[in-house]
């Protein structure tokens, strides 16, 4: 039997839920994909189960590797359980091959690899379109501490040396992602800790050999098989096997001959 819970908040891809103890949250990834600032909106069947797995996946080894997420456990198809934080209200972009606002900012075409690794800062603020910052900004306005600006840019590095093995290894090219941190307060101490998701939502993610597109450019620029491709790179992760059915929310029709 389903009980009734708290929603904490609703965001455009997840729904937070009161935890069942003090300090815990439950994250409910939902199918609405979104972009451009919520402009444009769909639901795509299944894609919340595919993110669920997938960062349930990274968040795991990331705990294991020492980094600290707020991942607890994943608790079903579409929910985890996560350590309540307050969220520090920066996006943290980690970018190794130019892209998206970057490639339009500055002119530089998209697939170019970079120089060096490159991380961007963005002000979340839905009403002014997240604009990028710079570690002034954070300091003059007091939206992070030193110490806090420090972990999250040692943590960013070490995230995408993970990341970048990890997904080299399996034939898919990590070209940006974003990152959200928050703090966690354990009595009298607060530490900052990886938080929000990272899945193909949040990532580029291109194939090694043909550069297709596995993350959510499918959507935001109308290719097409979106579920099919995060299902890929799902399978080549080892946690879904390609022809396991993803739960959708409509009947699927099928052929009767
Ligand atoms: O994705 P878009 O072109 O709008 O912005 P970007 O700055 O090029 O995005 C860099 C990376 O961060 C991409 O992998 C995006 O999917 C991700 N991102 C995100 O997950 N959420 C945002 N609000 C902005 C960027």
């Amino acid at each position: 039997m389903n009980q009734r819970r708290t929603r904490l908040y609703e965001g455009k891809a997840k729904i937070l839920y009161e935890g069942p103890e003090p300090g815990t949250v439950i994250v409910h990834f939902k199918d609405d994909a979104t972009a451009f600032n919520a402009q444009k909106k769909e639901v795509i069947d299944g894609k919340g189960v595919i993110n669920n797995r997938i960062c349930e996946f990274i968040f795991t080894k990331l705990n294991d590797l020492g980094i600290p997420t707020h991942f607890i456990k994943r608790l079903n198809m579409r929910e985890q359980l996560v350590h309540a934080v307050d969220i520090i209200p920066l996006e943290v972009i980690v970018r190794n091959v130019a892209a998206g606002t970057l490639s339009t900012r500055l002119g530089i075409e998209e697939g170019t690899p970079l120089p060096r690794t490159l991380i961007e800062f963005c002000y979340k603020k839905d009403e002014l379109g997240d604009p990028l910052v710079s570690e002034e900004h954070i300091m003059a306005f007091d939206w992070a501490r030193p110490q806090e600006l420090d972990d999250m840019m040692t943590m960013a590095i070490r995230i995408n040396d993970f990341m970048s093995g990890l997904f080299m290894g399996i034939g898919i090219k990590l070209v940006d992602f974003k990152l959200e941190f928050g703090r966690q307060y354990e009595g009298d101490m607060v530490r900052t800790v990886l938080a929000d998701e990272i899945s193909p939502d949040s990532c580029r993610l291109w194939d090694i050999e043909t550069d297709e597109k596995m993350d959510k450019d499918r959507f935001r620029r109308d290719l097409g098989g979106l579920v099919e491709a995060y299902q890929e790179v799902a399978r080549r992760l080892g946690i879904m096997n390609g022809n396991e059915p993803v739960e959708r929310s409509k009947p699927v029709l099928v052929k009767s001959d």
